[in-house]
């Protein structure tokens, strides 16, 4: 006769949702990349690479959200081209009504690209990308707390993020750098697009040169197969 209560219970530790709040900070992995002013100076348009490869948010209560990442993936035809990206950006971000969430940058946002197999290798360059999540979703882990799980706008997922902090890490909420044209606008994982062709040709900087983590190797192949995730 204890059998139904009991169940219950079990679900509702199963499922338990520790918040419905995405105000935090947040990271994927081993929580090595954290938005804030450890990973990116935007008026030196520099990073502080992580230790590990992930992807880190933060989200305001007032709105603001903050976008931290570093990645390695292969490239598709040549598995020996590591490409690396780095990705900093903030601005705004909006739950709607419908279950999805809307990531709209103030564009100031900036990434570096390493692509060593392809021409000029290792640049910065504006990047001011609008994300739409379809849905999102906070889950308890058993071991790590809250865990926020993002599905982008085609609905693959974002790596799980866990609560580094209740509250957001982020640098100050305004525009902190003056962008000149261009600006990359699209993107395919960061992955060099067309436009991107076009600012690498013109524009060399000599941006500082990422070194792979050792965690990196190892997850290679992942990282390659799921690169949407990261
Ligand atoms: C990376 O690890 C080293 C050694 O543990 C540490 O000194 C350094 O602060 C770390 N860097 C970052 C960005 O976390
Ligand atoms: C919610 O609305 C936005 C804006 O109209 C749309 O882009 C998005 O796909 C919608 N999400 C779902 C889950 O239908
Ligand atoms: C960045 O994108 C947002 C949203 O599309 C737009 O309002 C803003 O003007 C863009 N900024 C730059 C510098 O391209
Ligand atoms: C991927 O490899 C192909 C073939 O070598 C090359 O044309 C392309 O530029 C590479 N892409 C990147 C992003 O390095």
């Amino acid at each position: 006769m204890f059998v139904a209560p009991l169940m219950a219970l079990v679900l509702a530790a199963s499922t338990a949702v520790a918040q419905d709040s995405v105000v935090g900070t947040w990271s994927s992995g081993s929580q090595h990349v954290i938005p804030g002013p450890g990973f990116a100076n935007p008026a030196k348009k520099s990073f502080t690479y992580p230790n590990t490869t992930g992807v880190g948010y933060s989200f305001s209560d007032d709105g603001w959200y903050e976008l931290a990442r570093y990645r390695f993936t292969s490239n598709a035809s040549e598995p020996n081209c590591i490409i690396g990206t780095v990705i900093w950006a903030h601005g705004h971000y909006e739950l709607l009504g419908n279950g999805s969430m809307v990531l709209t940058p103030v564009g100031d946002g900036y990434q570096q690209v390493q692509a060593p197999c392809a021409g000029t290798s290792n640049f910065i360059q504006n990047y001011n990308f609008t994300e739409l999540m379809k849905t999102w979703q906070i889950f308890q882990d058993p071991q790590f707390g809250p865990k926020l799980h993002l599905f982008q706008f085609d609905g693959s997922p974002v790596a799980p993020l866990f609560q580094v902090s209740p509250t957001p890490n982020m640098l100050p909420k305004q525009v902190l750098r003056n962008v000149t044209p261009p600006v990359v606008t699209i993107t395919s994982d960061g992955l060099i697009t067309t436009q991107t062709g076009t600012t690498r040709r013109r524009k060399r900087s000599a941006a500082p040169e990422m070194q792979r983590p050792i965690a990196a190797v190892a997850g290679l192949v992942a990282v390659a197969m799921f690169s949407a995730m990261l």
